[in-house]
């Protein structure tokens, strides 16, 4: 148990809404920097703890960014906030370059300046391209082939550029998350395919063949919390794979079908989606001896339960998938983007 100042930003988000009640639940004290994009919304939100601090902000506020900082005497930031996924980050891609790499830039230097001693980021896997290399390691170079992934690899080598005895810098790159969160997203494979099936009676792969990574929502959360208190000799200016498991889009859905029920029909479209790759997380076993501990049926099997429970209200709602949200609702980003500017 340790008692930190963390800020998550980003933190009222999909993983956030994950990490930081197991943040508080290992003593920490946590402020949440968010914009409250998703239907989230600081007054109604789940995590209320008197160790949980919630500020509505845009981190492209550098005033309200810094002022945050120097209030707060941090000791971690776990960096979350995002446009998170490459259909959303197409959008708008001057809105994307501003959240994903200027706002990011900023708060890297101004956390350094304000004696943060870490800074903990969220790359993603997506920065590598597309790599014919039957295992993709943390030492390949990077070819990222969409925006959101060309400002996640920028902004590790800014990282990179600022780290020093006093300020530890570690950028993660994770596989494609699945699991049921209190703010859920179903744009995400695992949890999309599963919620066709349960939803639609049928799952509808694009494709097929694609490789594709995963790793468990909480497990996810257990890497970033490992990394808090991880020897900085070990993880300062690195970045590290996490992923649970590799496996077809097809062989994904038909453990989906097996798990729901075996009779659902899998429709299969063509596609040509180029993103195919094998994600090799060796690095985090080996270095850290951290082994993701959920396979990936456990995440469907949640998902139903929390279907079951009435936890999903309205499954077919923008509210859980990002980019037809922001599409619902761009006076709401879009002002955002405005306040900030
Ligand atoms: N979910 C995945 O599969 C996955 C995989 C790899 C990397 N990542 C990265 O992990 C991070 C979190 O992902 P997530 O799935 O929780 O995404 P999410 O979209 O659920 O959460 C992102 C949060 O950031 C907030 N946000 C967006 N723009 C903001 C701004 N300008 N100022 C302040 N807050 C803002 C949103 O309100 C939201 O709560 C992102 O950086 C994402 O790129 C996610």
């Amino acid at each position: 148990m340790s008692n930190k100042e963390i800020l998550v930003t980003g933190g009222a988000g999909y993983i956030g809404a994950v990490l930081v009640p197991e943040l508080i639940g290992d003593g920490h004290r946590v402020t949440v920097l968010d914009a409250f994009l998703y239907g989230t919304d600081p007054d109604t939100d789940p995590i209320v703890h008197e160790r949980c601090q919630r500020r509505r902000g845009d981190i492209r506020d550098f005033d309200y960014v810094d002022s945050a900082l120097q209030e707060g005497g941090f000791h971690t930031i776990i960096h979350l906030a995002a446009i998170s996924n490459d259909p959303s980050s197409e959008l708008d891609p001057e809105v994307t370059r501003s959240v994903n790499l200027e706002a990011v830039e900023h708060l890297m230097h101004s956390a350094k300046r304000h004696g943060v001693k870490r800074f903990l980021y969220a790359s993603s896997a997506s920065v590598y391209g597309v790599k014919e290399t039957e295992n993709v390691t943390e030492d390949l170079p990077l070819d990222p082939i969409t925006i959101y992934a060309e400002c996640k690899a920028k902004g590790e080598a800014t990282l990179n550029s600022l780290v020093d005895d006093s300020f530890v810098g570690v950028s993660v790159r994770s596989a494609t998350v699945c699991g049921y969160s209190p703010r859920l997203r179903l744009d995400l494979t695992i949890n999309l395919l599963t919620d066709q099936g349960l939803t639609d009676g049928r799952i509808c792969v694009f494709g097929g063949a694609q490789m594709r990574p995963n790793v468990h929502v909480r497990d996810l959360s257990a890497f970033y919390r490992t990394l808090i208190d991880a020897p900085a000799d070990k993880i300062s200016g690195k970045a590290f794979n996490v992923s649970r498991e590799n496996a077809s889009v097809m062989s994904l859905a038909e453990m989906i079908r097996n798990e729901l029920d075996p009779s659902l029909p899998i429709d299969t479209v063509p596609s040509n989606d180029p993103r195919s790759y094998h994600l090799c997380a060796d690095a985090a076993r080996e270095q850290l001896g951290f082994e993701p501990q959920r396979d990936l049926v456990t995440a469907v099997k949640e998902l139903r339960d929390a279907y079951d429970a009435g936890q999903v209200s309205d499954s077919r709602s923008t509210v859980y998938r990002n980019v037809a949200w922001m599409k619902a609702h761009p006076d709401v980003w879009r002002i955002v983007a405005k306040q900030a500017s």
